[in-house]
């Protein structure tokens, strides 16, 4: 299967939006060098959490966050930890990183 992007694209913000092959809106992030990727949608009103494109993270890159609400989410599990979803998850999608650092769909 082809690449959804190249982890070198995560040099300069940290993360970036993309749509999947099969249509759905989800975006990767990189925190503390670890890479994870969900579905662009708030688990509380649906909607994508970037308000402009390619931002994903609070501006201590360490947290998602909804740039409407500002609620913010684990990088490592989707978990809101603040805000009007707090407890809920966004919905992961499984990636898998080569060697030469293309980023693949795991599924
Ligand atoms: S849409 Fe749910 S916190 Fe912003």
């Amino acid at each position: 299967m082809s690449a959804i992007a190249h982890r070198s694209q995560l040099d300069a913000t940290a993360a970036l939006g993309l749509r999947l092959p099969d249509g759905r809106e989800a975006f990767l992030v990189r925190v503390h060098g670890r890479i994870s990727a969900f579905e662009n949608r708030c688990p509380h009103q649906g909607i994508g959490l970037d308000f402009q494109p390619d931002v994903f993270l609070e501006p201590g890159g360490e947290l998602i966050q909804c740039s409407m609400h500002g609620a913010l989410f684990l990088p490592e599990s989707g978990e809101c930890v603040f805000g009007p979803c707090q407890g809920r998850h966004l919905v992961p999608v499984a990636i898998r990183i080569d060697d030469d650092g293309q980023i693949h769909l795991a599924e």
